[in-house]
């Protein structure tokens, strides 16, 4: 069910949690990102399950989103995603706050997430975000070709009660 928009530092841009009718736009914007896309189907079920799933809009139209799920004192990331034209102006940078904060107040103690290592401007995202390296998983990642590792990267969370929705 969605919540009331929660507007966040820049005022055009809202991130109020993802909906059902909203997947369209959030698969048009993974395909134009990733080579080896989430399916519609993955989205959905992120849903179904309730993970943290939000997303960034401005002028009513989808341009960013988040999908992140808790459990055992873990947030894990699994997906962060700015469309291609509404990137670096720091909508990135407040769906990342915003998740970790969503974590946070849901009790977790600790943030994860996977990241190909030629990915260097989530890294330096994440790493400004205070982020750190904590691992790598091998060949985890499809690649054209092959696998790509996973750099597992870590931040410590200071938990609080509240609502994870
Ligand atoms: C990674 C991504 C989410 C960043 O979103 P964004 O809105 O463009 O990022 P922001 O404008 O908030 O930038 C935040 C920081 O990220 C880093 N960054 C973002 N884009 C960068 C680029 N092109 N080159 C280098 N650093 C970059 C910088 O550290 C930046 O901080 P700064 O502006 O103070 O230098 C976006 O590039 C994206 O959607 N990429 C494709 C999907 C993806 O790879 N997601 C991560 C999967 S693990």
């Amino acid at each position: 069910m969605a919540t009331a928009p929660e507007m966040l530092a820049t005022p055009e841009v809202v991130i109020r949690t993802m909906v059902e009718t909203d997947v369209t736009s959030v698969v048009a914007i993974e395909r134009a990102a990733y080579q080896f896309p989430w399916s519609e189907g993955i989205f959905r079920d992120c849903l179904r399950v309730g993970y943290v799933c939000r997303v960034a809009v401005a002028a009513d139209e989808v341009i960013g989103y988040g999908v992140m799920s808790v459990g055992a004192g873990e947030a894990h990331i699994l997906n962060l995603c700015i469309s291609e034209s509404h990137r670096c102006r720091g909508v990135g940078r407040r769906l990342l706050s915003y998740l970790v904060e969503r974590g946070a107040a849901a009790g977790m103690s600790e943030a994860f997430l996977e990241v190909r290592p030629s990915n260097t401007s989530a890294i330096r995202l994440y790493q400004s975000a205070g982020f750190e390296q904590v691992g790598m998983r091998r060949g985890y990642y499809q690649a054209v070709g092959g696998r790509e590792d996973a750099a597992v990267l870590k931040l410590a969370l200071r938990p609080r009660r509240g609502s994870t929705r």
